[in-house]
């Protein structure tokens, strides 16, 4: 009898001490969410690819500051850590997911679309609270925002309004009950945070994106980014689904290494979401269409024959005489879509700048390619490249001089 009650006390005070931990472990944290929300929030933010565009080059994380290039001029990004000055410390969530979801900031200002906004629209207002529930949880930073450098009309925000009158299409993300669970769900995930569209996507010169005819090729910042839709020359069509999660896995599979813009994309975000979220994007982007083929030009025999000796001198050393490349080393460029795609700007600048996978990937490449802009000049660039874009079976079309100009000049202007 004794015992029993000796027993049952100490379970009593047992559950107790139990209840008084908890009170001491969790109270000083009661006012932040649970903490799946935030670590739902952390992989949304990734998916969303937020930290990247929010973080100047060597500046703190999400304090802001970064040069965003748009067809009107450059937009800073803004801090939005959980500073109550400077940030977003002050903001309800009710703020935040207006400015997700319709493009106005705390104070009722427009937003400019270099904020994906147009995309974020989709998200479930679930997923932006869990988002804005990381937020919280990341460093506070005191840093007040850069302004921005818009030429008239642009510079004035009121005009935004009639841009989002025109195009933004504020709703959230229906799924297709005619399609699979997995289907919606990368629909979904390309569509909403991962807004790939938004340089995957041609634009209109006021920047919109034509989403009757999504991924199917258009300018990111300066290069092309390739139809992600059906096609043999460029697009996704010759690329299994597997192929696609490799490739935004690891920044690489059989046909592609991502050596421009996307390379930042993949290291960034895409290298972090779960196989299942990368298997459901790629069972999406294999159901789109891709652009009604065009003939190419076919290049003149005297050109193929002067691109081909500077191949040899300066590219086939590490991408071999045919073109096919070393796996896991060098890229192929035969075949690739990289290289047939329909602009040739990503190709002209991988040869001017050269390319790196960035040292601070957690998948780095140890390899690199040499930048050849002191090396070959306009003419002899735009020759080279005709010559790869037509060699070994690919169907490119031919490139001129002043393609290599132009872009020569808007890399060397290019905000740092
Ligand atoms: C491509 C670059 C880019 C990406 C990616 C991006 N942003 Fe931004 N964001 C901007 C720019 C630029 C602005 C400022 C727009 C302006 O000044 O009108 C901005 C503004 C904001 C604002 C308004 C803040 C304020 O003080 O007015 C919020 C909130 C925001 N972004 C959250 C996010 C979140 C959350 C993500 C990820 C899901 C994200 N952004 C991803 C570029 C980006
Ligand atoms: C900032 C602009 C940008 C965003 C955002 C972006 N991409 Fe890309 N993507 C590019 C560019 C440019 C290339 C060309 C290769 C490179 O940059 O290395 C590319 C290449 C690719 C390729 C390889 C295509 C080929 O034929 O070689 C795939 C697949 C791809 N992107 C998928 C995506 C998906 C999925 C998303 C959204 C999660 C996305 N991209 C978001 C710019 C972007
Ligand atoms: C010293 C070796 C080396 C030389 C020489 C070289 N490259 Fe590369 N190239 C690479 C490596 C390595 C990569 C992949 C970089 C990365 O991981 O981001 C690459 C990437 C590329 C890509 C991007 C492929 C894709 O799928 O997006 C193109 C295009 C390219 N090279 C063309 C050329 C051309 C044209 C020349 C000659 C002017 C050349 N390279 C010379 C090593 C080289």
């Amino acid at each position: 009898m004794n015992a029993k009650l000796l027993i049952a006390g100490a379970l009593v005070l047992a559950s107790a001490g139990v209840a008084v931990a908890a009170v001491q472990v969790y109270a000083p944290t009661r006012s932040r969410a649970p903490w799946t929300t935030i670590q739902k929030g952390k992989y949304l933010a990734r998916a969303g690819d937020c930290e990247s565009c929010h973080t100047a080059e060597g500046g703190k994380p999400y304090a802001g500051g970064r040069p965003v290039p748009t067809p009107f001029g450059i937009v800073y990004s803004v801090n939005i850590t959980p500073d109550p000055g400077t940030g977003i410390g002050e903001w309800s969530e009710e703020d935040f997911y207006r400015a997700m979801h319709e493009g106005i900031d705390q104070q009722g200002n427009r937003l400019y679309p270099a904020f994906p906004y147009p995309w974020y629209t989709h998200m479930t207002r679930g997923d932006v609270d869990a988002i804005k529930a990381y937020l919280a949880t990341v460093k506070p930073v005191r840093q007040v925002d850069r302004d921005t450098k818009l030429g008239w009309p642009f510079s004035m925000r009121s005009m935004l309004a009639v841009w989002d009158k025109l195009y933004l299409d504020a709703k959230q993300f229906q799924p297709d009950p005619a399609r699979s669970a997995e289907w919606n769900r990368g629909k979904y995930l390309v569509d909403g945070a991962g807004h790939c569209g938004a340089c995957h996507s041609s634009k209109n010169v006021l920047g919109h994106a034509d989403t009757s005819h999504p991924m199917q090729g258009g300018m990111a910042e300066h290069v092309f980014a390739p139809n992600l839709g059906a096609g043999e020359r460029d697009g996704l069509s010759g690329w299994t689904r597997d192929d696609i999660v490799r490739y935004l896995d690891t920044g690489s599979n059989r046909y592609a290494t991502a050596a421009g813009p996307m390379a930042e994309v993949v290291q960034a975000s895409t290298q972090y979401l779960k196989q299942s979220d990368l298997e459901a994007m790629a069972t999406y982007l294999k159901s789109l269409e891709g652009p009604t083929p065009e003939t190419p030009n076919a290049p003149d025999k005297d050109t193929m024959r002067a691109g081909a000796a500077l191949y040899v001198d300066d590219c086939a050393g590490c991408h071999m005489n045919n073109g096919a490349g070393i796996a896991d080393a060098f890229p192929p460029l035969r075949a690739s879509s990289a290289v047939q795609a329909a602009k040739p700007d990503l190709l002209i600048a991988v040869i001017l700048q050269g390319a790196r996978s960035p040292a601070t990937s957690a998948k780095p490449t140890e390899l690199m390619m040499p930048a050849f802009d002191d090396k070959l000049d306009d003419a002899e660039v735009a020759t080279l490249t005709t010559y790869i874009r037509n060699a070994w079976g690919n169907r490119g079309g031919d490139v001129s001089k002043g393609d290599v100009a132009k872009l020569r000049n808007t890399l060397a202007s290019a905000p740092h």
